[in-house]
């Protein structure tokens, strides 16, 4: 259905919401028996499994954050890597999520690999990366993605669409000219996690959930109450 079209009369939008089913028949089992020693080995080994399921943007993850005050900000943010360092993203220093950031390291990640039935999430401290990695990781993105970053003001109030239009150009003249630019606030992050989640529903067994936590150094993992 187009957005903009009405919805079918005679029901509420409560009743339509209902009606929807969350995951489709056929879903994998997770046996907590058949699973590696790392949460980073399953995580890779289910993120395969979603690429080859068909999952779209399986790279998409909400990253939640929280300022000093405690105040939760959540926001999609794509997957970069994952290495022995952790779960890495980027953005910008001076965004929303930067400034939680600097304030409280403290942040999950959450995927939703819906096609599967599988939710992972990842908690822990996220930490800024060094200057060269997060230029490398700058210089890595398409033009127009290194465009918007150079443009720079994510967050701030926007006067006209033009305004944004007219920097973005710019931007893109720039990213083209001289292909070396960085932006000087796009940054690396990496969230090493203390806890990581892997959680599959089924069609008849109920929902499994297995929990990997550290203690900085050895990984130990057991089962939650779903
Ligand atoms: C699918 C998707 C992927 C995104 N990836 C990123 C990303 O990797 N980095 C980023 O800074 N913003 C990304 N965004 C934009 C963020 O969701 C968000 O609007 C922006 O980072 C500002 O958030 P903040 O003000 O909380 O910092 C993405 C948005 C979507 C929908």
């Amino acid at each position: 259905m187009h957005p903009d079209t009405a919805p079918p009369s005679g029901t509420t939008f409560r009743e339509r919401v209902r009606a929807l089913p969350t995951f489709g028949p056929g879903l994998p089992a997770l046996d907590p028996k058949d699973t590696p020693s790392t949460p980073h080995e399953l995580f890779v080994r289910w993120f395969d499994q979603a690429v080859d399921a068909g999952v779209q943007a399986p790279h998409a993850m909400t990253l939640a954050t929280a300022d000093a005050a405690g105040r939760v900000h959540a926001r999609t943010v794509v997957l970069k890597d994952v290495s022995a360092d952790g779960w890495w993203f980027a953005g910008h220093a001076t965004s929303g999520k930067g400034r939680d950031l600097a304030e409280n390291p403290h942040a999950a990640l959450t995927f939703l690999w819906r096609e599967l039935g599988r939710q992972v999430r990842v908690t822990g401290p996220a930490v800024p990366a060094d200057p060269e990695k997060s230029a490398a990781d700058f210089l890595a993105q398409p033009d127009h993605s290194r465009a918007a970053g150079l443009v720079n003001r994510q967050g701030e109030p926007l006067g006209s669409r033009e305004d944004y239009t007219a920097a973005f150009a710019n931007a893109l003249d720039t990213v083209r000219a001289e292909p070396g630019t960085v932006s000087p606030t796009w940054t690396s992050y990496s969230l090493a996690p203390t806890e990581v989640e892997f959680w599959q529903s089924s069609d008849t067994t109920g929902q499994t959930r297995l929990l990997y936590r550290t203690d900085g150094n050895d990984w130990t993992k057991g089962l939650l109450w779903p």
